[in-house]
């Protein structure tokens, strides 16, 4: 196998978005375009890979890391002249070059290896990967000769109407012979309708001077869509979501509705969880087997244990325990550590706290900065007091204690072991193991007081 090199075009701005954010940072189910691009193409063998970046180029760099090498490409003169930037990097070298668009984020690291194989078996100088597009308004059409072969790629703005009705595009993938490409690119002109030196037009110079061009035509045209505005971008999104929802229905997940659930390239989910509606999955989340997530539920970098079931809530940043209940209308907020058989109820919010085994949160209750062992039972409405306008305080709930509804814990306090605190307490002193703590007006009895006032508004 020769020596395989990739670029990566990625310095356009992206002016059909009509966006701040550049446009191969957009992501595409939570993951930028150009990073699912990178992706595919590290896994292949390759010896070199190149991303040219221009707008946004810093930005794109700490996107992509140590992934890519970078060059620059300081004005953005077309895709043959980005290509021309990683000349320096590339002239010298032997060996295939590989160049696809940041813009292209669903094509495969297969659909690549299988074009690769195919320009090396056709021994050409360079190879095109095209596809049938039912619409292809936008593409560059392929011009094909009376012998079926590759003469010319035509952009849209400069096509006639006959060359505009070909629906045989150009993906703005290629393979090339990389010391032909470079030799060749330096004959590219800007005599054009956007007067941009085009990439493509290596084909045809290459053709003319009787090299061979071959083309790879994928029976997938979805899998090639070059998003260039906000309705391509939504057609990626959909596309990239249906391929995660049936890779993880493949690996024994129920979906019960793939069209309304939204998982993220990077979420594991183990066999026979459930996903119900409205649920959106994101960032390193891990799902342990017989989880029942939502319905309408956002979870993002967790790791929810088995049989754990989440409704309706949202969780960002957590560890979730086995066999736990969350919702409806929970809210795990970062670092919250749950335990196994934990019960968080509805409108409670937990926030960098530690709730131990079997312990219950079961309705209108704020957990933050908190310590809770195992099996306290923390009733209706009770707050840890953690913020006192400058800082945050701990609050400490020991195994086993029992904290009344409406009780607030004015941190830092601790509530020992196995005691009791009374329903409505405000408690700003540590409660002892296994005490009984009340903090709360004593009720008073006026007999008979009442009636003098309903008396009066009877008169
Ligand atoms: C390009 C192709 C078109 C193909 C389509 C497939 C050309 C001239 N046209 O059109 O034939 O059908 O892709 O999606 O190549 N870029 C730079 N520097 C530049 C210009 C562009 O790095 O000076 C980058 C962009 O950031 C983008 C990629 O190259 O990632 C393609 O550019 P774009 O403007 O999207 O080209 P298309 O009009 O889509
Ligand atoms: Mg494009």
């Amino acid at each position: 196998m020769s020596n395989r090199y990739a670029v990566v075009l990625a310095a356009g701005q992206g002016t059909r978005m009509k966006s701040k954010l550049y446009k191969v940072l957009h992501p595409v189910m939570g993951r930028p375009m150009v990073q699912h691009v990178v992706d595919q193409l590290n896994k292949l063998e390759l010896d070199k890979l190149i991303t040219v970046v221009g707008f946004g180029a810093e930005k794109v760099k700490d996107q992509l890391g140590d992934n890519s090498q970078y060059v620059i490409q300081e004005e953005q003169l077309g895709t043959g002249h980005a290509v021309l930037q990683a000349e320096d990097l590339l002239e010298n070298e032997e060996g295939t070059t590989i160049v696809v668009s940041g813009d292209t984020p669903l094509l495969t690291h297969k659909t690549l290896e299988a074009l690769l194989n195919h320009h090396d078996k056709e021994g050409a100088k360079a190879t095109v990967l095209t596809a049938e597009a039912p619409d292809p308004t936008g593409y560059g059409r392929v011009i094909r000769n009376d012998a079926d072969e590759v003469q010319r790629i035509v952009e849209q703005k400069d096509a006639s109407k006959e060359e505009l009705a070909v629906k045989e595009i150009n993906t703005g993938t290629y393979c090339f012979d990389n010391k032909s490409l470079f030799e060749t690119l330096k004959q590219v002109s800007n005599d054009n309708a956007q007067g941009e030196y085009y990439l493509p037009d290596v084909l045809e110079i290459l053709k003319q001077a009787n090299e061979k061009i071959s083309v790879f035509q994928t029976g997938d045209f979805d899998e090639t869509i070059g998003v260039n505005d906000r309705v391509a971008l939504s057609q990626a999104e959909k596309l990239m979501k249906k391929r995660i929802n049936e890779h993880h229905m493949r690996n024994g997940v129920t979906i019960t509705d793939p069209e309304n659930t939204y998982i993220g390239p990077d979420v594991a989910i183990e066999q026979d969880v459930v996903v119900y509606p409205g649920s959106i999955i994101n960032g390193h989340t891990v799902i342990k087997t017989e989880a029942v997530i939502g319905p309408h539920t956002e979870i993002d970098n967790c790791t929810v244990g088995s049989e754990t079931v989440i409704r309706q809530s949202v969780a960002k940043d957590s560890a979730i325990g086995n066999r736990v209940q969350i919702g409806p209308f929970a809210h795990i907020r970062p670092q919250a550590n749950i335990g196994n058989e934990v019960k968080i109820g509805n409108f409670v919010e937990v926030k960098k706290a530690t709730l131990d085994d079997q312990s219950k949160v079961s309705h209108l209750s704020y957990i933050g900065d908190a310590e809770v062992g195992k099996g306290v039972n923390i009733g209706c409405g009770t707050i840890t007091v953690n913020y006192d306008g400058q800082n945050k305080h701990l609050t400490k709930i020991g195994d086993d204690a029992f904290i009344g509804c409406n009780s607030n814990l004015i941190a830092p306090v601790t509530v020992g072991k196995g005691a009791y605190v009374a329903a409505g307490s405000t408690i700003n002193q540590d409660v002892p193991d296994e005490a009984l703590s009340i903090a709360r007006a004593r009720q008073t009895n006026k007999e008979e007081y009442a009636k003098k006032i309903n008396k009066q508004k009877k008169d």
